[in-house]
């Protein structure tokens, strides 16, 4: 394998983008191809066989990029889909996924502790946090609470304004989070509502970001395997494969800077 072929990220849409972020932050030497299907947003609504769909086919695209390891940037994706991709992709490429860098940092941060999550329905309700957490350690509680209007809420712009507050703390007043130790944000868009959900928590609660626990352990992956890149042979390449004025706005609002996206249509 190829050190400096590219690190394939993808996303049901640009929220992903947090995550592409976080690895461009941290190895700058990586060139990154990063594919968000925008035109089969939002995931978190779907089945898992149709999620399944859609991401067999976006690794035929990061597999023809010539990508030695693929991120699946979307918890909804790597809840329902991370088994079977791997299956997919074989030897062609290394495959991770958001969810178990942050099982890992929550096993290892929380015995006998309760942790929240919140994401979309799609991750909630596959239960693959609390199985994967349960299996590390049993003596850890997890409690999870679907919250699908924060999605298109951020998407929307809302965010550290009356109405963003109003509905972030509805839903972190639910019973079912009470007296969490931490909280997960298991979903792609909520890195830019982690403000607000710590000041809701008067910042006694950790609000566990895992853009940034998957940059790190992506990092620690490639070390291991000698993988990391040590000089970056080409630009970073964003695709989408919807685009609309929408798109691109919302993408310089995830990346935290203006790039060019470029469309693949998905089906023929
Ligand atoms: N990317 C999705 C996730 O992290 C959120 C947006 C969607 O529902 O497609 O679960």
């Amino acid at each position: 394998m190829n050190n400096s072929a590219p690190i394939g990220i993808f996303d049901s849409g640009v929220g992903g983008l947090t995550v592409a972020h976080a690895v461009s932050d941290l190895l700058p030497e990586e060139q990154l191809v990063y594919f968000g299907d925008s035109a089969h947003l939002p995931y978190g609504d779907k089945s898992a066989a149709t999620i399944q769909a859609y991401s067999i086919k976006i690794c035929d695209v990061l597999l023809e990029k010539g990508c030695k390891l693929i991120l699946i940037a979307c918890n909804s994706a790597s809840a329902a889909a991370y088994e079977l991709i791997k299956a997919y992709v074989g030897s062609k490429a290394k495959v991770l996924n958001v969810i178990d860098p942050v099982v890992d940092h929550v096993a290892k941060n929380y015995t006998s502790k309760k942790v929240g999550l919140i994401g979309t329905k799609q991750t909630v309700g596959s239960g693959v946090y609390e199985y994967q957490i349960k299996v590390k350690d049993p003596s850890i509680k997890v409690q999870s609470l679907a919250t699908p209007l924060l999605v298109p809420m951020i998407e929307e712009g809302f965010h550290n304004d009356n109405i963003s507050e109003a509905i972030i703390s509805e839903y972190l007043n639910h019973s079912i989070l009470n007296e969490v130790n931490g909280l997960i944000l298991g979903c792609t868009h909520y890195p830019l509502i982690k403000d607000s959900i710590e000041s809701f928590y008067q910042n006694k609660v950790e609000v566990i970001d895992s853009s940034r626990i998957v940059a790190a352990a992506l990092k620690l992956y490639l070390e291991d395997l000698n993988l990391l890149s040590s000089a970056r042979e080409q630009e970073n390449e964003f695709i989408v494969s919807d685009i609309t004025p929408s798109f691109e706005k919302a993408s310089e609002l995830f990346f935290g800077s203006k790039i060019k996206l470029n469309q693949h249509i998905l089906w023929e």
